[in-house]
């Protein structure tokens, strides 16, 4: 397949929008990650974006909507949280999910009864979903397992030939993908984190937000033992996205966890023993407290890291106690198989 390379001109959009109609797949940014939009409404369509991204069919995708009235087309049932959610964060990074209409095809979410909805601030995306009239179901447009794509060439590196249309716009502003919240229950729970936290979440609503158990620095901790003998499978995670291996660079991955000067000692001494051993070695290393940069430029750098071929990444982990510090160590860890020591 040849892939037609767009921008984010009117003619342009008005052409991906075409080819959403029509069942196609087009590649778009958003202000967290570029996504791989099909037509929600089309099983067929949904289906090619798993067989593009090499994705499990039983991962439910992000419905995108260009107006929160859309939310309607999607959900019956809209308590007054969800709308207090929608009128803080809308546009936004963050992703609500909701009772689902039974409309929705199954493929779309993954055959559960719920659904995960976002209306993105990205102009582009927006008038992306505008032009097509219909919600677009996107994930992020990368291969299953590679770190998200937050410019335009790194969807190309990953999408080119696989997929009909990529909208090249500017880099993404966030760089992490947006928070999940699940809206089903009793309690408003955090699936995946992002920029938008649950303290910022839960004062919103006037009411304690919790993590999904499977994020909580506990199971972090039974992860990292494969002593303690628990499979992640076991986690039965509510966000079926979390228990695959993901963000992976090529090259293999270390993070390096302690007081600040003893990990960039730790870092500097791994680098020079590895590279005696014949190893190219790439180190991220941010700023203590830059979060946000942190975020911004995470997938960005691990990107870049496999492109000059290094054998082995180092990085220095970041302070979890920050919300958006969490949402980048909940990437970091995955990128790098939960590979961690602590000095
Ligand atoms: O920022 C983002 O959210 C980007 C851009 C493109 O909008 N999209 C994105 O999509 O990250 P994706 O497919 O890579 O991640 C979707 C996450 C997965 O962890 C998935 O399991 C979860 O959302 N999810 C989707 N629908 C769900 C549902 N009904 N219940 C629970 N989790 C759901
Ligand atoms: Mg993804």
């Amino acid at each position: 397949m040849k892939t037609l390379y767009l921008t984010t001109s009117k003619e342009d959009i008005e052409q991906a929008a075409k080819i959403i109609r029509e069942g196609g797949l087009v590649a778009f940014p958003t202000e967290t990650v570029y996504g791989l939009g099909a037509n929600a409404f089309d099983e067929e369509a949904v289906a090619k974006v798993y067989e593009a991204k090499g994705r499990p069919s039983d991962n439910p995708m992000i419905v995108h909507i260009a107006r929160a009235s859309d939310i309607g087309q999607l959900t019956r049932l809209l308590n007054p949280d969800i709308v207090e959610l929608i009128d803080n964060f809308w546009p936004g990074p963050l992703t609500l999910v909701v009772k689902k209409r039974p409309e929705i095809p199954d493929r779309t979410t993954g055959g559960l009864d719920t659904v995960a909805v976002r209306l993105p601030e990205s102009q582009a995306a927006r008038d992306l979903i505008n032009a097509a009239c219909c919600p677009i179901a996107a994930p992020s447009a990368n291969l299953s397992g590679s770190p998200s794509p937050t410019r335009a060439g790194d969807v190309a590196a990953d999408m080119d030939g696989r997929i009909d249309a990529i909208i090249q716009g500017e880099d993404c502003r966030i760089g992490i993908e947006s928070t999940v919240v699940d809206m089903t229950g009793d309690v408003p729970t955090i699936l995946r984190p992002g920029i938008i936290t649950a303290e910022a979440i839960g004062a919103a609503i006037g009411k304690a937000v919790k993590y999904d158990e499977f994020l909580t620095e506990g199971s972090r901790h039974v992860q990292l033992d494969p002593a303690a003998g628990v499979d992640e499978d076991d986690f039965a995670p509510k966000s079926p996205g979390m228990k695959y291996r993901h963000y992976a660079p090529k090259a293999d991955m270390l993070i390096v966890e302690g007081e600040r000067q003893k990990v960039k000692a730790e870092i500097e001494r791994l680098k020079n023993l590895n590279r005696q051993y014949g190893n190219k070695v790439g180190v991220i290393l941010f700023e203590e407290r830059a979060f946000i940069e942190a975020a911004h430029d995470f997938f960005a750098q691990l990107r870049d890291l496999d492109g000059e071929g290094v054998d082995l990444i180092l990085a220095g982990a970041l302070s979890e106690t920050d919300g958006v510090g969490f949402a980048v160590m909940n990437r970091m860890l995955k990128s790098a198989g939960y590979n961690i020591v602590r000095v």
